[in-house]
């Protein structure tokens, strides 16, 4: 597969022959609109059904009707370890030694969960940067963080703007403001990928600056994890959060994950709000006074092991496994960059693709800007079968997940939009 593109249905449909993961849509379910799957480029917000998964829950099922509380123990996945079986995979996609990685709860609560063990004002060191414009869960999470330590929003939180004119940010200004605040900083919180834009930023570049003016480099994952390969571990991030329901497909509600460098995860001291299931396995149905965290990220967790929020994410993950998130993303460039191609060619809608045109700085998303119209167009596109998101203000978010889209995917979507105005 090669740019340059063409805009035909015969030449996409001579990229899904040469597609090495062409066959992998047959591992999901489609919704139907008018008899005919529609054109899904909605996994940015949940990711569609895998196949294996209705089968996976009825083995958990199968445990708790016919071995009940033996499930823990003797299931077909004993329960006890459910989070184990999700490690290696997780490991492999974002770069992390296993002992890095854990999955509980969801994104939002890992998010506080983790703030609270890193973000640590003391003297001088109080301010957070984030992007302005952040997902509006993050911004919650570090208004009430910086409250909850009797601190002023207004003061303690460094948002990052666009320059005049521009609706991204640039690496360099987001390194000069982490150097402009070196002495107040405590840590800088960044989504991944922007949720609105699309922007990938520079996680490596980010990381290094806020290290070295002595601050905690966090990260939001949940627009990156299955979309774009990671290296956490030797980027030397400090802890990650992200949720499983987007390019992960592991369904809505579904457990979220958790990175926490071997640096930290190894330290018994680092500070954490605790509950019986981080404690080290051995002494953990002692049932005695005083917490001993599990020396890697599972320290971190607190309860239960969540079974049926994890079992869609275990199955998922095997087709993961078995596709590889550098063949994916490989796809993913071509097929977004298919994509742009194709948009560029459209005179009949009035919109500017916001997203960075360098794919380097950007995942399977590309987003819209509509100055009019947006709403009304976003109901046209789902008229024709067509399943996106629109989000405030005037953004129509287009993602075609390469596990289950194809290029003909991608020029029928451009085939349909050419008849819209
Ligand atoms: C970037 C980002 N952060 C946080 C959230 C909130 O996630 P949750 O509701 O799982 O806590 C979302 C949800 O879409 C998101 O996109």
């Amino acid at each position: 597969m090669t740019a340059p593109f063409e805009a035909t249905i015969e030449f996409a449909r001579v990229q899904d022959q040469a597609d090495k993961l062409s066959s992998f849509k047959n591992h999901f379910h489609f919704p139907v609109h008018n008899g005919k799957p529609v054109i899904y480029f909605c996994g940015n917000s949940l990711g569609l059904q895998p196949k294996t998964v209705s089968e996976a829950i009825d083995v958990e099922l199968q445990s708790w009707r016919e071995i009940a509380v033996g499930g823990y123990f003797k299931g077909a996945n004993p329960w006890l370890y459910y989070q184990e079986y999700l490690k290696a995979s997780l490991a492999k996609m974002v770069g992390a030694l296993e002992n890095e990685v854990t999955v509980m709860n969801a994104l939002t609560v890992n998010l506080h969960l983790l703030m609270l063990s890193f973000y640590k004002p003391k003297d001088k060191r109080t301010k957070i940067i984030m992007e302005a414009g952040a997902f509006p869960s993050d911004q919650y999470a570090v208004e009430t963080l910086v409250k909850h330590h009797d601190l002023n929003p207004d003061e303690h939180i460094i948002e990052l703007f666009p320059k005049d004119g521009k609706k991204t940010l640039e690496t360099t200004d987001i390194l000069s403001t982490i150097e402009a605040n070196k002495d107040s900083l405590a840590m800088v919180l960044l989504g991944g990928i922007n949720y609105y834009t699309g922007q990938f930023f520079d996680i490596p570049a980010i990381t290094k600056a806020t290290h070295n003016i002595g601050a905690i480099a966090a990260f939001d994952l949940a627009h990156v994890v299955g979309n774009i390969p990671l290296q956490l571990h030797d980027w030397n991030v400090d802890f990650a959060v992200w949720c499983s329901y987007k390019y992960l497909n592991a369904g809505p509600g579904a457990v979220g994950g958790v990175f926490v460098h071997e640096k930290h995860a190894t330290n018994k001291d680092t500070p954490r709000l605790a509950g019986w299931w981080g404690n080290e396995e051995k002494e953990r149905f002692k049932m005695e006074k005083g917490f001993i965290p599990k020396q890697n990220a599972s320290g971190w967790n607190i309860s239960t092991s969540q079974v049926f929020n994890s079992t869609a994410l275990k199955a998922s993950l095997a087709i993961f496994d078995e596709a590889g998130i550098e063949t994916i993303r490989k796809k993913s460039i071509e097929l977004t960059g298919y994509l742009e191609f194709l948009l560029n060619r459209l005179t009949n809608l009035d919109f500017e693709i916001i997203t960075p045109s360098n794919p380097q700085e950007r995942g399977a998303q590309l987003s819209l800007f509509f100055k009019e119209k947006g709403k009304q167009i976003h109901q046209a596109m789902l008229d024709n079968g067509i399943i996106v998101d629109y989000r405030e203000p005037g953004v129509i978010r287009v993602a075609p997940a390469p596990l289950y889209c194809s290029f003909e995917d991608v020029y029928r979507f451009y085939e349909i939009l050419t008849t819209i105005h």
